[in-house]
């Protein structure tokens, strides 16, 4: 029987290059998003490009409440999920808004433990599965250019290490991704440096080889591990006086 994988944010362009290399390997694809009537497109795609069977769901990552009904609902169980929902939101914003900091959070975190508490349980019940979740460099040191996206991503990065240490004598894996920047449409108005930024089909070429080869966290560009290491080494001192 083919295996399914769920991708939480099936809007997402990095879930969706993710869902078409999984699709290329044989398996059923579950789009789950806000305002899944559109979805029909998409999920006739990956049906006629791949031979697989492909679905749509609703789901909402704030809509806490509807989380576990979500699941329970869904055509097959998932044997991976991959959450792939975030907002960068604006960090001038969000200094002085709640909802929009609230936004962030809710997208990049709290969402994200709701439904993948879910699922864990779930998973370790049946003693399967693997739960990927995409954070992002950025949670690795605050900034004042984006620390409420970064905090949101530093939180998500802890709970998916704690959710692993949990799971680890199981045969459920955990999976934490950190890309630097992709060429998607949340970067769409940003002037990204090419040689720093990966295409969604590289951060999903390195999700599936993740998910294959049984590693627990990955970078995407792998320079980012070089990087992101300089910059947690710059004491807080130094760093203050930056503009990062
Ligand atoms: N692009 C980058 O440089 C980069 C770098 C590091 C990490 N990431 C992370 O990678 C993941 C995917 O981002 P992306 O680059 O593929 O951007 P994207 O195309 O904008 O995808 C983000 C998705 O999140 C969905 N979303 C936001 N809030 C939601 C909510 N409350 N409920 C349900 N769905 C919600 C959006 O849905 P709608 O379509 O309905 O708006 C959108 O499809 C995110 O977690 C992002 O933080 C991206």
């Amino acid at each position: 029987m083919a295996k399914t994988l769920l991708l939480l944010g099936g809007r997402s362009d990095i879930g969706k290059a993710c869902a078409h290399r999984f699709a290329a390997a044989g398996f059923d694809i579950i789009l789950a998003a806000r305002g899944s009537d559109d979805l029909d497109i998409a999920v006739g795609d990956l049906e006629i490009r791949h031979g697989v069977k492909a679905y749509k769901a609703e789901f909402e990552a704030a809509a806490y409440e509807t989380h576990a009904e979500f699941y329970e609902s869904l055509p097959a169980k998932p044997d991976v999920v991959l959450y792939s929902i975030g907002s960068l939101g604006n960090q001038k914003v969000s200094e002085e808004n709640w909802t929009e900091a609230e936004k962030v959070i809710s997208s990049n975190y709290t969402g994200a433990v709701s439904i993948l508490s879910v699922v864990a349980n779930d998973m370790a019940n049946r003693n399967e599965g693997t739960i990927i979740g995409i954070s992002s460099v950025a949670g690795e040191r605050g900034r004042m250019s984006n620390y409420i996206y970064g905090s949101a991503k530093a939180g998500l990065t802890t709970f998916l290490a704690g959710l692993r240490h949990r799971l680890a004598s199981t045969n459920v894996r955990v999976i934490t991704v950190k890309p630097g920047f992709v060429a998607t449409k949340m970067t769409a108005d940003m002037d990204l440096p090419k040689i720093l930024t990966a295409s969604p089909e590289h951060v999903a070429e390195a999700v599936f080889s993740a998910y294959r080869r049984k590693k627990s966290t990955v970078y995407s560009l792998g320079i980012w591990r070089q990087i992101m290491f300089a910059v947690r080494l710059v004491p807080e001192k130094l760093f203050v006086r930056t503009k990062l």
